[in-house]
């Protein structure tokens, strides 16, 4: 069984203004699975706070963290520079899929910056911040992932 963190970015979220809906549309993909979630964490979009959780979660040795929020083109989007601050390989596919696959549903898929990719033995992965886009974008790289962390650990 792989653990699995889930890290939501959103300043109205950290605020205590806006449920996390969807980090819990993460939570109970991943539970289908028969993975562990051992934590959902949310943070601001502050680049230092989202980068600080990142690699806690990385130290904690989980074997897969999704994030979910700031992947825009907002000022305050910060997740996919703190990701690439924490990665040491990027693993550009699952973020081209998920783009390329959703973009038959919404053209604004190709609005999310996402990124994925690796530091140490932890599979980082950003997805968009609205529950659908979370179950959209989750549903294409799912089929590959268990694949992807079994190689990695
Ligand atoms: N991807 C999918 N599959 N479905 C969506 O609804 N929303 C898009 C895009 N990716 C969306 C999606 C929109 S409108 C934006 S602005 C970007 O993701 C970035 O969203 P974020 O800043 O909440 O991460």
């Amino acid at each position: 069984m792989f653990r699995v963190a889930v890290l939501t970015v959103s300043d109205k979220g950290a605020r205590g203004e806006r449920e996390d809906l969807s980090g819990q549309a993460v939570k109970e993909l991943v539970a289908d699975q028969g993975w562990q979630v051992d934590e959902i964490r949310i943070v601001s979009d502050d680049l230092a706070a989202i980068t600080g959780t990142l690699l806690d979660f990385v130290t904690a040795g989980v074997d897969l963290v999704l994030t979910t929020g700031g992947t825009g083109l907002g000022p305050r989007d910060n997740t996919p520079e703190a990701t690439l601050a924490v990665i040491e390989r990027e693993v550009p596919g699952l973020a081209e899929a998920m783009r390329w696959e959703t973009f038959k549903i919404t053209p604004r898929a190709i609005l999310s910056r996402a990124v994925a990719g690796i530091r140490g033995k932890t599979l980082i992965v950003n997805l968009p911040g609205s529950p659908q886009a979370v179950r959209e974008c989750l549903g294409v790289i799912l089929p590959v992932l268990g694949h992807a962390l079994g190689v990695l650990t």
